[in-house]
Order: C-alpha cells, then structure tokens, then sequence
C-alpha cells in the first residue's frame, strides 16, 4: 500500500454515517488501516486485542447476510464483545421507537452502534442521541457507506492502485441508481478520489440529474463497454421500485444484464464487481459472477478487513469534529 497522507493527519470522525462526511484522505486513511487488519487476517491467530472490552451491537431492522455477518466478525477479530439485535421479536412490535430502543442498548454500557435501517437518516438520527459511536450499516435510499468503503479497497488492490488515486480510471455502475444507497456512497467516494463514474442503465432508474453530480449518464451499455476498467452491476431493488421501471425482467436484462457477449467486447482485465445478493441471470449471468473476472467474493473477504478498519477507527478517533 502505497497511500499518501498529511504529515499531521488525524482521522477525525466519531460516528460514520456516509462518504458525504468524508474526506479523500479520511478515504485513503481508511484503506491503509484496512490494509494493516488484511495481511493480519492471513496470520494462525487472527484476533488482535484493539477493542478488548468493548461492546458492539448489531442494530439491524432490515434483513442482512453479508454485512451483519462481516461487522460481527470484525468486531470478534478485534476482540469486542458483541450483541446482535434484530428488531422481529423485540419490543420494537410493541410500539418502541428506534431512538428508544438504541438508547435502552446503549444504557447496557456499549461503545459502537452498527445501524441497519429501511428509513433513510435512522443512523444520523441515533448519532445525535445517543453518545457511542454510530456506524451506518446502510439506511433506506441514503448511503452504504462500507460498502462502498470494501468496493474501493477491492477496486485499489486489484487494479494496483495502491495510492488510490483512480485519476483516470473509468468505473460503470449499472442498474437501479435511482434506489441504490450502494450507488450513492460509491459514486461519492469514487468522485472524490478521481475516478470517471459512468452510470448506466433505464432513463426511470438512471436519470440525466445525477449529472450535477459530475457522473456520466448513459442509457445505452453496447456503446461504452469497451471503455470500463470496473462494471460494478447493482442488484435490480424490486423491493424499492414503485412503479414500472422497465417493461420487464427480461427487457432489462437484454439490455443492461453482463452477458459473457457483453464481457467479450470489454477489456481483457476490467473487474467485475457486485454488491450482492445477485439476481443471477438478470443483472449478471452465472458464468461471468463466476468467471474470471468476477471479484464478487473478494468484495466480501475484503469487507472484513475494511470493517475491523472502520470500528477501529470510529472507537479510537482523536475526534476534530462530531461528525
Ligand atoms: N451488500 C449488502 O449490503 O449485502 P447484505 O444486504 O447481505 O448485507
């Protein structure tokens, strides 16, 4: 790793509730640090004792596998003690509010909240509550913001990016941007360390408007395939989309699905990326997630390491800020 930071850099930040509040060195500072808890996780014993006697609680009110699976690994590899909370059969069904039951939680004597939330702002909201760290574990249409945290560090490695500077890297995020919280934090990070983010996908789901963001729109994927170093593929959200985005599943994925003919035209090395869980056959075919250039499950190994980074982090700021 090969990242370049102040002299007097301090990571600032208690809480971390999206890459809006990041800055690229914050970004760059993060992928050092996971760098570091990387090459640990490939020791016998992969436990070090940097959270020893903490407490880290899982708040999740919307159902995950790889991110509540990879914060609870992190915070055992750091040696915390942890709790995971799911809200079906807690007294959030008898009318408790979030606020409360973080509040109750935190009165337990915990040090880091990890908040899922189908609401965007729940996690900003608790941060301004409650006084432990809030790390936002994605929230309604907002941000994801380790996630997309994991999709540069995997991006960085893989394309020996090492400064993670991506000055002229071109990355294509296709699917349903509109919805994507995924989308989001990763074309903020991605604008801030200076990549060309193209954006693609139906006129209902990737408007021309995320252009002020200084994104490329394209409607039409034949016509940029072969200038993607990155083809991060989104998972269509049908649990978000409410009303007809595009005539059907089977129009979409003619048109916007990673076929191995689409991948043929790419570049020879261009990454193929997924936040999962994948629709296989709609967004990407099986044998592409599968194929070479899929790093679909090094996004997830590489989440670990991002996320031990992140709790370390928020945990042991020198806070400049209350961000
Ligand atoms: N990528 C992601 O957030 O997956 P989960 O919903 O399984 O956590």
């Amino acid at each position: 790793m090969n990242v370049s930071l102040p002299e007097n850099y301090v990571w600032p930040h208690k809480h971390l509730i999206g890459l809006e509040d990041l800055s690229a060195d914050d970004i760059r500072f993060v992928m050092q640090t996971a760098s570091g808890f990387a090459s640990m996780s490939t020791r016998s014993v992969k436990k070090v004792p940097a959270l020893r006697g903490k407490v880290v609680v899982n708040l999740f009110f919307e159902s995950s596998t790889r991110t509540k699976s990879s914060f609870y690994l992190a915070a055992s590899r750091l040696s915390a003690d942890t709790l995971d909370f799911t809200s079906t059969g807690s007294s959030v069904s008898k009318g408790e509010t979030v606020r409360d039951t973080a509040m109750n939680i935190e009165a337990m004597g915990v040090d880091i909240i990890v908040c899922r939330h189908m609401e965007s702002g729940v996690p900003r909201m608790l941060s301004q509550a409650v006084d432990c760290s809030v790390v936002n574990a994605g929230d309604g249409q907002h941000e994801h913001p380790t996630q997309a945290l994991l999709d540069i560090y995997t991006m960085g490695t893989e394309l020996g990016r090492s400064d993670f500077d991506f000055s002229g890297l071109n990355v294509g995020i296709a699917g349903d941007i509109a919805h994507s919280r995924v989308a989001r934090s990763l074309l903020i990070g991605l604008k801030k360390l200076g990549a060309n983010v193209l954006l693609i996908g139906p006129p209902t789901i990737v408007p021309r408007t995320f252009e002020a963001m200084g994104c490329e729109v394209h409607h039409d994927f034949d016509a940029i395939l072969e200038r993607l170093d990155v083809a991060n593929m989104l998972r269509v959200q049908f649990e978000r989309i409410t009303s007809q985005a595009f005539p059907s599943v089977r129009e979409y994925s003619a048109l916007y699905g990673l076929s191995p003919e689409r991948l043929a035209i790419m570049k020879k090395n261009v990454l193929i990326m997924h936040p999962g869980p994948i629709n296989r056959g709609l967004e990407v075919a099986s044998e592409v997630a599968d194929g070479p250039n899929s790093v679909i499950l090094k996004q997830v190994t590489n989440g670990l390491a991002v996320r031990m980074a992140v709790l370390f982090l928020v945990h042991g700021a020198q806070y400049l800020d209350a961000n």
